[in-house]
């Protein structure tokens, strides 16, 4: 079995399995997001402990990029310090967009199986739905306890 195909095992695997599925009761910040060409969607509900991202949780339907990265963003967030998540979404982006390659992408975990999306720019939207949620969920100061939208195009 090459790289390609343990990658592709495990986005199936996620999105068979998804982990960290489900709704968290009286979140932190709630957002939900749609892609509004297909109208795939993700719920993703988030509670803090100070700095720390203690509880996550998603919630959606759609095709297996999107609901497979949401899984495996939500297992790698999980624990992680507002910061940290801030600076791994950045390298999820710049992976997606091929402006970041090689070792520097190590520390995005099993989220490096999704590399092969940039090759695909119909699905790059796909995989950025559920980073586009972290990224509001953490953005501050616009008050907003729970955001509901779509995604930008
Ligand atoms: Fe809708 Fe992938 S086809 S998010």
């Amino acid at each position: 079995m090459n790289l390609d195909e343990v990658y592709q095992e495990l986005i199936l695997d996620h999105y068979k399995r998804p982990r960290c599925k489900g709704v968290l009761l009286s979140p932190d910040r709630k957002v939900d997001l749609n892609n509004p060409l297909c109208g795939d969607q993700i719920s993703l509900t988030l509670k803090f402990t100070g700095e720390t991202i203690s509880e996550i949780a998603f919630d959606g339907h759609g095709c297996s990029i999107s609901q497979a990265t949401a899984s495996i963003m939500a297992e790698l967030l999980r624990g992680k310090t507002k910061d940290d998540a801030r600076r791994l979404s950045g390298l999820f982006r710049g992976m997606i967009k091929s402006q970041i390659e090689g070792d520097a992408l190590n520390d995005l975990g099993d989220a490096l199986a999704l590399e092969g999306v940039k090759r695909h720019s119909a699905r790059i939207k796909c995989a950025l739905l559920a980073w586009d949620c972290i990224d509001r969920g953490l953005a501050e100061g616009d008050g907003a306890a729970s955001l509901r939208d779509e995604m930008p195009r």
